[in-house]
């Protein structure tokens, strides 16, 4: 009609576009609310990074500084702060405050622990395929507990052997100087200062300095062995894999079929009698980093000559104990780990190079050694370290170029 008319038509128009428009994008809303439900499973598997279960983010809590030692007999040592750099190194933050909360009260054994020690379990490739921790040789403390009068007749052979294959890792403790020998083999020789008595208290003066030293390594696993035992590096490596540092971990043979038994004199006034098991020294055995840490307060700075003195029991037992009852961690008990103690002719020919540790009888049973054939002699190496080693080493410069058909 007139000039309005225009304008109305448009309107009109543009309300039926707009309507459109609007159930259209309804339609479509509703369309991709469909799609949503089947595009979603496949995308989360590929975005998500598989959760290693064994570690606990632990991100708050009280700073390393807030930290108090629990145990009271140590007065005059106020913070151990043994891990300064803590949470700007991998895991070392969560741990930290993991020791933290060691420190207030003890924990209970919750599934972390119970995973990380399963009775029975040695080279447990539990829940994955995948090796746990891309370990290398590197990141293992190992620490030789000897003393003077064995360097020559111990410790020669072990730096001969498998030190020289680990070297830079490897650290020996003992109780007097030797300036020769360090210069002339170039291994780590600590001297504790320690008494060279075989006594309870200067071997656990020795266990003290060990533990010590390895937290300021920073190393992930801490392994002690005697300056009886062979390593075999490559098993080692391949059982500490399976597992990850900062898991509860302490790994080793126990010496008894049993637990001992022992005054409760840490957690009350010894009335009380507790009962754990322990990994035995001589055959060697190893703790995670993430364990070693929550150790602290009743290893650390000297804490643990106070802890042993307070149970009367020699240094692995007392390990045993700080682990077991204090931290209600579980030992892993494994059969690859082996003392003097045991009948080491027993160990199948063929799977002497798959344990983790070897030993030999001493003087008074020289025939206590590990049957295994090589290019060496009883008379050349009567204690069949050699023998392994060029076996696992065949291109050391001293081993025989092994001939077919010689015979031991
Ligand atoms: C802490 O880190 C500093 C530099 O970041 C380093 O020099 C020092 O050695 C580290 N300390 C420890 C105990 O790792
Ligand atoms: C042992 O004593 C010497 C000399 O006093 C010292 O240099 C060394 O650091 C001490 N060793 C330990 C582990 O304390």
């Amino acid at each position: 009609m007139n000039p309005l008319h225009w304008p109305v038509r448009m309107h009109i128009a543009s309300v039926g576009v707009s309507k459109f428009c609007f159930l259209f994008s309804l339609a479509f809303c509703g369309f991709l609310l469909l799609l949503i439900p089947a595009l979603q499973p496949p995308t989360r598997q590929v975005d998500l990074p598989q959760p290693r279960p064994q570690v606990r983010p632990a991100r708050s809590g009280p700073s390393h500084n807030a930290r108090v030692p629990a145990v009271s007999v140590h007065a005059g040592e106020t913070d151990p702060t043994i891990e300064r750099n803590g949470s700007s190194a991998g895991q070392g933050g969560s741990i930290e405050n993991e020791v933290t909360r060691t420190d207030n009260h003890i924990p209970k054994s919750g599934t972390d622990s119970k995973r990380g020690a399963l009775p029975g379990g040695q080279v447990a490739g539990r829940s994955g395929s995948k090796p746990r921790d891309l370990l290398e040789l590197r990141d293992i403390f190992i620490a030789v507990k000897t003393t003077r009068k064995y360097h020559k007749s111990r410790l020669e052979l072990l730096i001969k052997t498998w030190i020289s294959q680990a070297k830079e890792q490897t650290y020996i403790f003992t109780d007097g100087e030797d300036k020769e020998l360090r210069m002339r083999t170039g291994a780590n020789i600590i001297n504790t200062n320690c008494s060279a008595a075989h006594t309870r208290q200067a071997l656990c003066c020795k266990m003290s300095v060990e533990y010590d030293k390895f937290i300021e390594s920073q190393k992930k696993w801490f392994c002690h062995v005697d300056d009886d035992n062979y390593v075999i590096l490559p098993s080692l490596l391949q059982l500490l894999s399976s597992y990850h540092h900062s898991q509860d971990v302490y790994l080793g043979r126990p010496s008894l079929d049993h637990p001992i038994e022992a005054a409760e004199r840490v957690k009350s006034d010894g009335s009380v009698s507790v009962k754990f098991w322990f990994a035995t020294g001589g055959a060697g055995f190893c703790i995670s980093r993430g364990l070693a840490l929550k150790m602290s307060p009743w290893a650390s700075l000297g804490n643990f000559i106070s802890t042993a003195e307070k149970i009367r029991l020699p240094d692995d037992c007392t390990i045993g104990y700080i682990i077991e009852a204090l931290l209600e961690v579980t030992l892993t008990h494994t059969h690859l780990f082996h003392s003097h103690l045991e009948n080491l002719q027993k160990l199948p020919t063929d799977t002497v190079l798959e344990q983790v540790t070897l030993s030999y009888g001493g003087f008074e049973n020289r025939r206590n050694v590990v049957s295994i054939v090589g290019g060496l002699s009883l008379a050349e190496d009567h204690t069949r370290f050699k023998t392994v080693h060029c076996l696992l080493y065949a291109d050391t410069d001293w081993c025989p170029k092994l001939k077919p058909h010689h015979k031991n």
